[in-house]
């Protein structure tokens, strides 16, 4: 399970200040009292998760991986981070997959989409679009453009064998599209917003077709369910994170840095920005989240960091045992002078400089919450998807706002339909 440690947290006050409303958050959360209370089918869903539908995903994942080399997965926000996060962390970053899970419909560029459509020439391919609203204008253009080339490679009739959309169950111009198509369709449950949708056919059907086991996911959710509603405080590490964050909102700080020092985590923090930033950020109250992967960003924000104005404080993810190490070998001439290192791995400089680090960022008065996996696997990405999921919820209850909307969204649809002239903006 994911574990805290708050030893260099710098508060001036114990987390347990904090403790009743934590616990008063939990409760609204469980008695499902609070604000977006329709929007709580998150919580449950490790357990309660539609298992006929579960089935279909696992099925329509080895039709895919039996019949193409590519998956474009067309989505955006809530619709593509999750899954990108754990297929990143889970694959081998320089090693080919027998089927690649590639994305597109989260963006507007046309570069970017036309080196896809490219990169497809001669390849076998399907399509996952995947829209909770069926509306939203980046994946759709993308599904547009996709659905062209596959139909232009296989046919109208073949093409239909290989879409597979993503949706809300009958609302919707894709659900409308679908269903006129007869493409084979997936499920966003209503209670169940854009971010917190990892663990629904959003996230799993992309992740099954990478070839990662989806059993062990939701398996690990379901770790993180049955602890996080029901442990005590004091070894909760949900509750103590929650706590601590707030404590520093409330002591000036405005931003969250969440570093790692494993690359392949990357994306694991594009997800968390979302969860957070939109769950947070509304009625001019919230903390902004941002990330960074260490060492490498040492060497660029670590200056800023250690010495720019203390507006922030970092939450370290730290991986306890990597997947692979190498052990530094002795060097007859030791012109590089590491023959100090002869016999300890990679890891351990790698841990020993997170360990620098911390020491380095809380003598520079950067407060460190450090946050503990035990590896990256599924079974430990799905207790951490649900760690933060249940964080983020009682977060905002604390912070005073609804942490199940994103009405800030739809300003830029706004004024871009205007400007693009679409009929009735
Ligand atoms: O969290 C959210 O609800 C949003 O970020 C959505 O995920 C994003 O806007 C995509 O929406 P949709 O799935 O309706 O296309």
């Amino acid at each position: 399970m994911i574990r805290i440690n708050l030893e260099n947290a710098l508060l001036k006050e114990d987390v347990s200040v904090l403790k009743e409303e934590v616990l008063d958050a939990n409760k609204t959360l469980l008695s499902k009292t609070g604000e977006g209370n329709d929007f709580l089918g998150w919580q449950e869903l490790p357990r309660d998760y539609d298992k006929e539908e579960f089935a279909r995903i696992k099925e329509a994942a080895k039709k895919i991986r039996s019949n193409s080399d590519v998956l474009i997965a067309i989505g955006i926000g809530g619709s593509y981070l999750g899954a990108k996060a754990v297929i990143d962390a889970l694959s081998n970053s320089y090693e080919k997959p027998e089927v690649e899970v590639l994305f597109a419909g989260h963006h507007l560029s046309s570069t970017d989409t036309q080196e896809l459509l490219d990169y497809l020439d001669g390849k076998d391919f399907s399509i996952n679009v995947i829209s909770k609203s069926g509306t939203t204008t980046e994946p759709a253009v993308a599904f547009r453009i996709f659905k062209d080339k596959l139909e232009e490679k296989y046919g109208v009739e073949g093409a239909k064998e290989r879409i597979f959309a993503t949706t809300d169950k009958e609302r919707g111009a894709l659900k409308t599209l679908s269903t006129n198509m007869g493409y084979e369709t997936f499920v966003v449950p209503d209670n169940v917003g854009g971010r917190f949708s990892v663990l629904t056919a959003v996230g799993l059907l992309p992740i099954a077709v990478a070839g990662f086991d989806i059993d062990e996911l939701m398996a690990g959710a379901r770790d993180g369910m049955d602890t996080y509603p029901e442990t005590p405080f004091e070894d909760n590490a949900a509750f103590q994170y929650v706590a601590a964050r707030n404590l520093m909102y409330r002591n000036g700080k405005k931003m969250e840095i969440l570093v790692n020092y494993e690359p392949k985590l990357k994306n694991v923090s594009e997800w968390w920005k979302q969860l957070y930033g939109e769950s947070e950020g509304k009625d001019g109250k919230g903390l902004f989240p941002v990330s960074v992967g260490f060492t490498t960003d040492l060497h660029s924000l670590g200056q800023m960091i250690q010495d720019g104005e203390k507006i922030f404080f970092e939450t370290v993810l730290r991986v306890n045992e990597p997947k692979k190490d190498i052990e530094l070998k002795s060097d007859d001439l030791d012109l590089d002078g590491l023959n100090y290192l002869v016999g300890k791995t990679m890891d351990y400089v790698n841990q020993t400089a997170l360990k620098a680090t911390v020491e380095a960022h809380v003598s520079g008065q950067v407060p460190n919450i450090i946050l503990d996996m035990e590896k990256i696997d599924e079974r430990n990405l799905g207790r951490l998807i649900y760690f933060y999921e249940y964080a983020v919820a009682l977060s905002g209850y604390i912070i005073g706002v609804n942490p199940f909307n994103q009405p800030g969204v739809e300003e830029y649809k706004k004024n871009m339909f205007r400007l693009l002239e679409k009929p009735g903006y």
